[in-house]
């Protein structure tokens, strides 16, 4: 799963719930900054319609904002340190406020908020709310809470089912590709990951209401979703008709949905690759030929200690299969460097195993020893300087490799999606069937429409292209 500090979203609130208020200039403001996964950006436009149907809206700016939520990610180190500096920069202007009669009330969301909320509180009493990412529905509630007793508020339950059920329908106006979590939560318990303690075990949302949301966003523009899942290839849901429904049904029912041109889903496991999943690549034209599927190490001793539960064996069996079921799929992938115990042997593994697949692109880390996890109990701690030298030299690899697949596009004509303007005046920006950055001259007309661009040059990170015939499609 892609794991990047989102930054801070301005997220488009209910505008019809808050409208009164902001004319009467008595809106609360909310300033939501988001840090670690897609499911942390998808729970973030949550967490803004919960606060929109409570008469919030939303601000970029935190000077500006009477609640203000820091999303957090717990999966590497630092993660709380992060909180306490940017909490730190918050306390300065909450002082401000305070002098000046006015309040900001600072709230800690997200899996850090899970995994360390209670000490968090006691070390920095300036939080007002604690809310782990199974409570988000309770927002309102706490916040109310918070006022009347002026005390820290903690709330890190781990009711999902109900977080999904009591939340409102999205509010916030859809980008014409969204996020829809399928999926939480995680039971596979790898030896280096904080997920199956911070997200909870896993639980699957009914389909009908997956559907329900997916119908939402089409009627709003949206053209592509990617579903969303810690173990999303392990959804296990309920079908519209009480049946058990898999992913594959999943995918094939959203599939029927018109309005709908483009599917995606992340992240997933090895394990639960299943047949049926992999025909899916084969069998469904709006299901993108791309997939993120983390091997994380290629020495079967490693995956062994990790727990991964898949040997590299299986790993490339399955890369076979789904190269047969789709031949042009772009692989993506996660790895780690330097877990316990790991020799260079071992890393050679891994570095084989990556010159073997060819992968399109790839998220690459040290190991970092979170607390709590079997594997930072071992001895074998292996050093700063040699993981950073291991990591050195897999991304120069997985570098080299992202390049060549994106060179490949040049010449060719690609469909892209066209998402966003681009960061030049008069371009437009989009992705590639195979996720790549698209960019190219257009106009924002051209925003959620799927055009054909010749790819006229590659870099590491974006291709760029022309569209023919943009002017005609413009106007008609
Ligand atoms: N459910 C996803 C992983 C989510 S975490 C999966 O199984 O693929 C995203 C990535 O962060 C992981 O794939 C892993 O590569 C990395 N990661 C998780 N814990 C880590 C740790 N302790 N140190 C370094 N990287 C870690
Ligand atoms: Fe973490 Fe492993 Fe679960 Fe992925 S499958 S979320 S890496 S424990
Ligand atoms: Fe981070 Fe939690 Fe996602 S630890 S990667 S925000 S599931």
């Amino acid at each position: 799963m892609q794991d990047a500090e989102a930054g801070a979203g301005l997220i488009e609130f209910n505008r019809e719930a808050a409208q009164e208020e902001e004319r009467a200039g008595t809106a609360k403001k909310v300033f939501i900054k988001t840090f670690g996964c897609q499911m942390n950006v998808y729970d973030s436009e949550r967490m803004a319609d919960a606060l929109g149907a409570a008469g919030f809206i939303g601000t970029d700016s935190l000077h500006d904002a009477d609640l203000v939520i820091l999303n957090t990610c717990h999966i590497r180190e630092k993660a709380a340190e992060k909180v306490y500096s940017e909490l730190g920069r918050i306390r300065v202007v909450q002082d401000a406020r305070r002098r000046a009669g006015r309040d900001l009330t600072i709230a800690v969301a997200g899996c850090v908020a899970q995994a360390e909320g209670r000490e968090m509180a006691l070390r920095a009493p300036a939080i007002g709310i604690v809310v782990g990412p199974q409570s988000y529905h309770r927002l309102p509630a706490l916040l109310e809470a918070y006022a009347k007793s002026g005390k820290t508020v903690i709330e890190t339950e781990f009711p999902a089912a109900e977080k999904f059920g009591a939340l409102p329908a999205p509010k916030h106006r859809p980008a014409p590709s969204a996020f829809l979590t399928v999926q939480e939560g995680c039971d596979k318990f790898c030896t280096f990951c904080v997920v199956p303690y911070t997200r909870g075990a896993e639980y699957s949302r009914p389909a009908a209401d997956i559907l329900d949301e997916a119908r939402w966003l089409l009627d709003r523009g949206v053209r592509e979703i990617t579903l969303l899942g810690q173990n999303v290839n392990a959804y296990r849901g309920l079908g519209p008709s009480g049946q058990p429904f898999g992913l594959p049904d999943l995918l094939a029912a959203l599939s029927d949905l018109p309005e709908l041109k483009r599917l995606r889903y992340t992240t997933s496991h090895p394990n639960d690759m299943t047949a049926s999943l992999i025909a899916a690549h084969r069998d469904l034209p709006k299901l993108m030929p791309y997939l993120h599927l983390p091997f994380q190490a290629g020495s079967e001793r490693i995956l062994k200690a990790m727990n991964r539960k898949h040997t590299m064996a299986d790993y490339l069996r399955i890369v076979e299969e789904l190269r047969a079921a789709r031949p042009d799929i772009a692989l993506s992938t996660d790895v780690i460097v330097g877990f316990p115990g790991e020799t260079e042997e071992d890393f050679q593994e891994t570095m084989r195993t990556v010159e073997a697949v060819q992968f399109a692109q790839a998220y690459s880390f040290k190991y970092s020893a979170r607390p709590g996890t079997p594997a930072a109990e071992r001895s074998a701690q292996i050093g700063e300087d040699v993981k950073a030298d291991r990591l050195a030299r897999l991304q120069t690899l997985l570098s080299a490799q992202q390049a060549a697949f994106n060179r490949s596009m040049v010449g060719r004509t690609l469909d892209v999606l066209w998402e966003a303007p681009g960061k030049k005046q008069g371009q437009v920006s989009g992705r590639s069937p195979y996720l790549q950055a698209v960019h190219a001259e257009g106009e924002l007309a051209l925003l959620g429409r799927i055009t054909a661009v010749e790819i006229v040059s590659a870099g590491q990170n974006s291709l760029h292209g022309v569209i023919k015939n943009w002017r005609t499609l413009a106007i008609c």
